[in-house]
């Protein structure tokens, strides 16, 4: 039987300790969302007051220039970039993850004109699935989206598909796509694959070149802590650059913005991939996040969430056996990413209960409570303390509160 000082001793050698401090969670609060936001990194304040108050408060305009922000996207791209496997010049920030994965998209099947499908999983982030069925509906030339869960999957890579669009770490239950076998079927029947990294930059590790990748986006508000809303990412490689184009002409992704010309050429690199002006502040936020991110040792952080994410699995079948929940994540740690997911009949009260004692987790529909450990602030103890929390809400039926029936706009 597990005991909290075993939890307390793991912390005590965890070789990312001093990470906790670079993060300004508040006293007392157990973190297990990071998975959805990432939390507030000390430097990103330090980090948005100069941005506020210096760059566009004294240098306003010139700050363009004079602090970097017109390069931002490629500088912060790069730097993202060395995270998941890519080259410089392979990955940009900029838009959010939806907008990036039209893009994409759209120039996969481009790409491969004689062909009208794109395969997807439908238990994809909706996201995925609502912009690639948004996409084909615009395009008007009898494209599809055709669907096929996990066992499927494989065998779904035919050679009518033109591209295939997948999620790396599934959003709900962690699970990790197997990389080699849709990339070896889809090199096979000449099929693209677009890699929706949103679950794993940060926290598995992701080698999108030696995977031998066509496209990838993510996002940056979840491990890479860039703040609500951060800016997305997206990958092209470098292969790929230059011999098609994205569909949405800005002036950013002009070859000479400030030429401004009346017709749009289009940048031949990855900065071909923005759009219009970036947010500035979020993008120095991601920054902040971004480079913390690269300060750490990818391999701990994966030693680190593989433990603790089978110490949390450990507990739920000592502590809360008979209670209603179904561990639905990889009990292998290889195939999981970095959290946890159950179900419970009664998972968004459930939830509810344990934000009211400080122990943030999340709920997806139907019935998915979900648990992200984010290796540099979440300690071994947290886990211990979840799971304690969440045996007496259940032995007291504290859950069970009008209170906590309602469901909030954002669950
Ligand atoms: C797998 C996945 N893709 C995409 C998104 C969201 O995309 P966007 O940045 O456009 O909101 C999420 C958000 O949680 C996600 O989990």
């Amino acid at each position: 039987m597990l005991n909290r000082e075993h939890f307390e001793d793991l912390d005590k050698t965890d070789p990312l300790t001093s990470f906790y401090e670079e993060f300004d969670l508040p006293e007392g609060i157990v973190y297990l969302d990071g998975n959805s936001l990432g939390p507030l990194p000390k430097k990103s304040k330090e980090r948005a007051r100069q941005v506020v108050e210096q760059e566009w408060g004294r240098d306003l305009i010139k700050s363009w220039n004079k602090a970097g922000w017109f390069h931002m996207g490629e500088r912060i791209g790069d730097k993202i970039g060395g995270l998941i496997g890519a080259d410089p010049g392979e990955v940009i920030a900029c838009d959010n993850t939806s907008i990036n994965l039209f893009k994409v998209l759209s120039l996969a099947l481009d790409m491969r004109a004689d062909r009208r499908k794109i395969l997807m999983e439908g238990s994809n982030f909706p996201t995925d699935n609502y912009v690639a069925q948004g996409l084909t509906k615009h395009l008007g030339y009898g494209h599809e989206v055709i669907f096929a869960e996990r066992d499927q999957l494989i065998d779904a890579i035919t050679e009518d598909v033109a591209v295939v669009s997948l999620v790396h770490v599934h959003y709900k239950t962690g699970r990790i796509m197997d990389v080699k076998a849709v990339m070896e079927k889809a090199r096979s029947v000449g099929a693209l694959v677009v890699w929706d990294l949103c679950h794993s930059a940060g926290a598995v590790p992701v080698e999108l070149n030696d995977w031998k990748a066509d496209f990838a986006v993510g996002c940056g508000y979840k491990y890479l802590n860039g703040g609500p809303g951060a800016p997305s990412f997206v990958y092209v490689a470098k292969r790929h650059q230059g011999r098609f184009r994205q569909p949405l002409d800005g002036w950013w992704g002009h070859k000479a913005p400030f030429d401004f010309t009346r017709d749009y050429e289009p940048a031949e690199d990855i900065w071909q991939m923005m759009t219009g002006t970036q947010p500035i502040l979020s993008m120095s936020l991601l920054e902040e996040g971004v480079d913390q991110m690269t300060r750490a040792d990818m391999g701990l952080i994966r030693e680190k969430s593989k433990r603790m994410g089978d110490l949390f699995i450990q507990l739920v079948d000592e502590k809360l056996e008979g209670y209603g929940f179904e561990i639905v994540s990889p009990r292998d740690a290889e195939e999981r990413g970095s959290q946890v997911a159950m179900t419970h009949e009664y998972g968004y009260p459930v939830v509810q209960a344990l934000i009211e004692r400080n122990i943030i987790g999340d709920f997806r529909a139907p019935d998915i409570l979900r648990f992200g450990f984010g290796p540099l602030y979440t300690r071994y103890v947290n886990i211990w303390d979840m799971v304690e929390t969440l045996q007496d809400v259940m032995q007291k039926n504290l859950w069970n509160l009008p209170e906590y029936q309602a469901k909030a706009a954002v669950t």
